[in-house]
């Protein structure tokens, strides 16, 4: 059996946008029946809310489209550039934040901005949806499904 192909999504706190984009990917990876080809886990730059469970709000905005939430936050560490074949930015300081642990710039071509692979909204990064209103955690599920809709196209072409 060969490994499965691994993504990690990268926000700043790992309790809103990077959990969000795993529970995303792996329900669309359920219905495609790829769990045994693609592994996904997040993490964040900062340690600021490390063990926390995803925040209330984004757990009921994703909720309120159908999107279980499960995890714990983690911080994201330089072994995580070897161990995952993509890691996913939420946002350009997240970007910042996880080249800056690739001193020996070895690993940026495994580095991609999330948004990069939205087929229906224009936007560059996924807000950070932490000190808005309710509003700003529904966008972001809505967003991170038109991403993680095209990711999935492009691990799948990975996947041969
Ligand atoms: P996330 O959102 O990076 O999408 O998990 C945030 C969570 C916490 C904070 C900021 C953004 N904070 O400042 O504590």
């Amino acid at each position: 059996m060969t490994e499965p192909y691994k993504l990690l999504f990268v926000c700043l706190g790992n309790i809103c946008r990077s959990p969000s984009a795993e529970n995303i990917m792996n329900h669309l990876i359920k219905e495609a029946g790829l769990e045994a080809q693609i592994y996904c886990d997040s993490a964040g730059t900062s340690g600021y809310h490390v063990g926390e469970k995803p925040d209330r709000r984004m757990t009921m905005a994703a909720n309120a489209r159908g999107i279980e939430m499960k995890g714990r936050s983690r911080q994201f560490d330089r072994y995580d550039l070897e161990e995952f074949d993509l890691v996913l930015a939420m946002d350009r300081s997240n970007y910042q934040g996880i080249v800056a642990l690739d001193t020996a710039g070895k690993y940026e071509h495994k580095v991609k901005m999330m948004c990069s692979y939205c087929r229906e909204h224009s936007d560059q990064e996924v807000p950070d949806p932490y000190y808005g209103g309710a509003d700003g955690f529904d966008y972001v599920i809505r967003l991170l499904m038109d991403a993680c809709e095209g990711l999935l196209e492009e691990v799948k072409g990975e996947l041969g």
